[in-house]
């Protein structure tokens, strides 16, 4: 089974993350479609080890900034980093040879497949020219197992027979089955119910533990400040906001999302005197 835990060098576990290389770094990313700019010069950091939480309003351009970092969207201008040298992702594929796999809120999963099939669907496991259902079968297993997620009954069961809960858990689990190091979530507890959401939110606490950068887009502030151990607003594809969740409380992240300031003042993070980056 592939390294779930590795923590790239240079990169922080944990802490502020202050000083250290950030393992994902965006300068100054533009990206309009036609007339419309959905983003402007979005600067953003994604430490390994740590949970970001990218909130903004509807139309902010959260899901258009999550597809840039995944290699589905080219931007227009800008520089991505990762590992703190220049890249350019130009493809999914790009991303996941990054270690970069992203969970869109509607669940890619399909319905008639069954768990295994899922994970492995495109990038089946072969063995003399077939498909090697053992070990794809040890994998999978072995994946949603050091993830915890114990209540499948069986990885042979199909996708459709799952609870939402459990099927955005497969989705996860899919995602860092591959090497991760970066796991974008847009919006993974939308569809999903208290108990759901509780499953959902466990699992992106264990991946954080495990070194991970994970960047997680959520409405639902509660969910934001339960795991984002720092926050990014967006607000009319500008990036007005960007610290350690402490920076923040609910009511400032609301008037961030709602009129691109706190208190009629632009954000400034506590730590950020000697202006960084
Ligand atoms: N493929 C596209 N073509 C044209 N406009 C788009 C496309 N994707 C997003 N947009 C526009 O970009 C802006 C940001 O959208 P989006 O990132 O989906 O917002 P959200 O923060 O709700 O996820 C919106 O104005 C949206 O209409
Ligand atoms: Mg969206």
């Amino acid at each position: 089974m592939t390294e779930v835990n590795e923590v790239p060098e240079g990169a922080s576990r944990g802490g502020d993350g202050a000083g250290a290389e950030p393992l994902l770094k965006l300068r100054g990313i533009d990206k309009h479609f036609g007339p419309v700019q959905a983003l402007y010069g979005v600067n953003l950091d994604l430490p390994a080890g740590q949970v970001t939480g990218l909130c903004g309003d509807n139309g902010a351009g959260k899901s258009v900034l999550t597809r840039t970092i995944a290699g589905a969207h080219q931007p227009d201008g800008g520089q991505i980093y990762f590992e703190g040298r220049p890249v350019h992702i130009r493809s999914t594929r790009d991303a996941s040879a990054l270690g970069i796999e992203t969970v869109y809120q509607d669940l890619a999963l399909a319905d008639n497949l069954d768990i295994v099939q899922n994970m492995f669907l495109g990038r089946e496991l072969l063995s003399y020219g077939l498909l090697d259902e053992d070990s794809m079968e040890l994998q999978a297993a072995d994946t949603l197992s050091t993830l915890r997620v114990t209540t499948v009954r069986s990885i042979r069961q199909p996708v459709a027979s799952l609870s939402g809960g459990q099927r955005q858990s497969v989705a996860v689990a899919k995602a860092v089955m591959w090497n991760s190091k970066l796991v974008l979530l847009d919006e993974p507890t939308a569809a999903l119910g208290v108990v759901q959401t509780r499953q959902v939110l466990d699992l992106i606490k264990r991946l954080r533990d495990r070194g991970l950068a994970v960047m997680v887009i959520s409405h639902n502030l509660n969910d934001v400040f339960e795991v984002a151990d720092r926050i990014a607003v967006l607000y009319l594809g500008r990036m007005v906001a960007e610290g350690p969740t402490a920076d923040f409380d609910r009511q400032s992240v609301v008037e961030y999302m709602t009129t691109g300031t706190a208190s009629g003042r632009p954000y400034e993070s506590a730590g950020a005197a000697s202006g960084q980056g």
